[in-house]
Formats: C-alpha cells, structure tokens, sequence
C-alpha cells in the first residue's frame, strides 16, 4: 500500500476505502504483487537450479492464496492433516507437500502416508513406530541443531530445550532405527524458528545440519526450514535475505560436491511471502479520550489479530481515511472484554469515529490465527490481483458460530430451536447490521 495523489492505494490503483465500502469491516486484504515480489527475492538469492521453496501454509492458508503460490512454482509445507488436506484441494500434488507434524498421533501420520506426501519426522519414538508400519516409506527426519534464534521465545524452536526436531547429538540413534528397519532417509531438514537476524547464527545451524546430512546416503534434499525476518516498521532490519542466499549458494554447492551428488536445496517460508502482502482494515467505532490516553476502538480485537498480544509483535497502523492534517498520539485497541491493544502511542492523522485504519504485515499468522472469541464473526478475506479485487472468503454468520452445536434438549428453560420463526437464530440475523456491511453498489459489483 503506498500514498498516490493523497489517497492510500494498493497494488493496480485498487483503492482500500473502496474495499472497505464494498466488503465491509474488518476485512483482510492480500496483493498478489507483494507475494510475487518476495518469491521471485528467493529465487534470486539461491542461484541453484534445484531449489523448491515449500510455502508454510500456517501462515495463511486461503486456497486462492495457495493457488496463486503453486502457480508461480511453490510447494508446500504443512504441519497438519488438515493443512495437506487444504493443499490437495488447492492443487498441489502429493510430492509438492511436505508434512512437517509434532507431537501427533501415529495414526495421523498414517493418513498422510495414504495421501501420498513427504513425511518429516521429529522424534525417535515415532520415527521407530514408522520404520516398523513403513519400512520402504522414503522419510526426511527434522534435526535440532540447538542455535537460539527467533525474535521471541515463542517462535524460537531450534534450542536445547524445544520440543522440536531431534537433537543432533542423538544422530547415532536415528542410524540405529534407520538400520533396524532398513529404512530410506531422502531428506534432512532444520526450522529454528521465526526472525532471524544474524546470518551467522544461520549459517551455524546449517554447517550442524550439513555435518548430520552427509552421513545419510541416500538423500534427495536438505530442508533448511525458514524463519526469515521481514520488517515491520521503517526502516526495521530483516533478514538479509541477498547475503544469506550466497553464503548458503556457495556453502550447498561444495556440499554436493563432496557428497557427490546434486541435491534440491529446500526452504519453507511463510512470513516471509505473505506477511507484507496483507492489510486488515478495520473501522473506528470509538474515540475516547480520557485524563491520560486518547484511545481509538476499533470493530476487531484479538479475535481477529492476536499477535500484538501474544507475541508483543508490532504492526504499523495508519488511518488510511486521511493522509493530511494534524496528527494525534493514539492507542489503538479492540472490542474484546479484556485488554486488547493494538498498538500504543501511535501518531496517527487525527482519527473522526468511522474512520478506516490499516493494520500493516497482515499477511501471516493473522487470519489462520483468528477465532471466535466472544462470539464474533470472523473477517472476510479478499485478493487483489492485477488491479481486480476478489472475494476469497465470506464474513462468518450467525449459522457459522451456531453450526457445529448440539442442542441436547434435556434441560428446563426455553428450548433452542434453531429454525422456527423468532429464534434464536433468526433473531441475531436481523442485526446483521451490526457489523459494517457494505452499503453502496460500486462498479466492480455490478
Ligand atoms: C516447521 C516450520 N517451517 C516453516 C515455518 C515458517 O516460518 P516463517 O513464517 O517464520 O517463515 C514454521 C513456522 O512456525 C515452521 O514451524
């Protein structure tokens, strides 16, 4: 989103507020261009014929969006049953998923084997049960390398004491069971986690799961994970990505050499693709002004993005409805009943009740971590691609919240009656109007 003759603008001259007007608030919106632009960044960096980048789908998992990703030559990864599922339905065949689970049930493997997908595995429990039901089931195995990296201990996955991957020094019983069960090792991988911001500490990590690699003969890739660092305020520092991709070109390179073979260099960012491309819009219902702060409300709350609560992370907010005038230092919260704040102390352009604000890097962990929190709807999603804007997921409704509850009709009061007239139900319909629904035809709906 840039400013264009004093209106915000996303990518194709598509107007945000116009978005805002036509699908209502709060809205995800995701351009293409910012996607493409961050891949083909990838590609750049590690100049080997054989690289697959294998696009995390957790952070964002809207089918449109996957499709786009596979059309320019994406795989994907997948932590979940339900994530390979997603990917099957977007197109991607089973050889392009990577399935990545921990801490899951040997049964859910089991299903991902059926489906046909590569299988990593991050522990030695599972990695036995797996040699004994699947002996000739080809697998990559995760390695920890214990390095500290991540910009917040929650996303930090690559130490000593994380659950994930097995650690390298456990590298002689992996050969144990690998043996034992005569089992194919085709990859090796690593993740250490989000926000990455020395490439020294990167690089690190890779020489251990080099070290790992070239004991394992048989293996078609190295799997280097992601956790990629994007900036989210001006001028922020990021992974950089142009540095690391030539140290890791050169330093892959002498490898296959002296492992004597070509491998496919694997990375599986998500962050990193579509963070910058997304924006969440919101409507400011409130402007409270009390003896110490003045606060802007917002229609949204941690239901819908939790990751300034959750991980302290920072996502820039403009009020996009004015780019001139006084500015005023705002906190920007939600509707939640607890405390919900967004950012604290922003200079925004002075907000009126109705305004429109943006929520910068909405791209990743944003929509797939949303819920239902105090029974609220969750956001519609729409594209934008080559100048057209695209539905890609409706707004929840009141059927939405209600669908999956099983009305046990053994209690004494009022019975819950989900389709006669004056229902439940029917009721909260009608207030429908509660949330910001569009009010004016515009010329790309008709
Ligand atoms: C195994 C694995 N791969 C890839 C990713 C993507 O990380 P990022 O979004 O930081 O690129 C994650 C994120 O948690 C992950 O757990």
């Amino acid at each position: 989103m840039h400013i264009e003759n004093g209106r915000y603008m996303l990518e194709g001259g598509v107007d945000p507020l116009r978005l805002a007007e036509k699908y209502g608030c709060p809205l995800y919106v995701y351009e293409t261009s910012t996607i493409k632009r961050q891949y083909d960044r990838l590609h750049r960096a590690f100049r080997l014929k054989k690289l697959k980048i294998n696009y995390a789908c957790k952070a964002l998992n809207n089918i449109s969006v996957l499709k786009y990703l596979r059309s320019l030559g994406a795989g994907l990864d997948t932590v979940s049953i339900q994530e390979v599922r997603i990917g099957l339905i977007a197109g991607f065949k089973p050889e392009e998923i990577i399935y990545t689970p921990n801490c899951v049930s040997i049964e859910e493997i089991s299903m991902a084997v059926e489906l046909g997908v590569k299988i990593n595995i991050d522990n030695l429990s599972i990695l036995e049960q797996f040699g004994h039901l699947y002996p000739h089931y080809p697998v990559c195995i995760r390695i920890n390398p214990h390095i500290m990296a991540g910009g917040n201990t929650k996303i930090s996955v690559g130490h000593i004491d994380s659950k994930f991957g097995i650690s390298f020094h456990q590298t002689p019983h992996i050969h144990r069971i690998v043996k034992a069960h005569d089992m194919v090792v085709e990859g090796i991988h690593m993740h250490t986690g989000s926000d990455i911001l020395d490439i020294d500490v990167f690089l690190q990590g890779a020489e251990i799961l080099l070290q790992v690699a070239e004991e394992f003969k048989d293996l078609q890739y190295v799997d280097f994970g992601s956790g990629f660092k994007v900036p989210y305020k001006e001028d922020d520092i990021e992974t950089d990505i142009e540095e690391l991709g030539e140290k890791i070109t050169d330093r892959f390179r002498q490898f296959c050499d002296s492992y004597g073979r070509e491998l496919t260099l694997m990375f599986e960012p998500g962050k990193f693709l579509v963070s910058e491309a997304g924006f969440f819009l919101v409507r400011v219902n409130v402007v409270k002004q009390t003896t110490s702060t003045v606060f802007a409300g917002v229609d949204s709350g941690l239901n819908h993005l939790i990751r300034p609560m959750l991980y302290d992370s920072y996502h820039r907010i403009a009020n996009i409805s004015k780019t001139e005038g006084r500015s005023r230092i705002y906190t920007v919260v939600g509707y939640i009943c607890e405390t919900d704040t967004f950012g604290v102390n922003r200079k925004l352009t002075e907000i009126s009740e109705g305004d429109i604000l943006a929520f910068y890097n909405a791209g990743a962990y944003c929509y797939t971590m949303a819920s239902n929190y105090n029974s609220r709807y969750r956001p519609a999603e729409v594209l934008v691609h080559e100048g057209r804007d695209y539905l890609i997921r409706e707004r929840e409704t009141m059927e939405d919240l209600v669908r999956n509850q099983v009305n046990i009709d053994i209690f004494r009061n009022e019975p819950l009656s989900l389709n006669a007239p004056g229902d439940v139900l029917s009721e909260s319909l009608k207030h429908r109007e509660f949330i910001h629904m569009p009010t004016k035809k515009t010329e790309q709906d008709v």
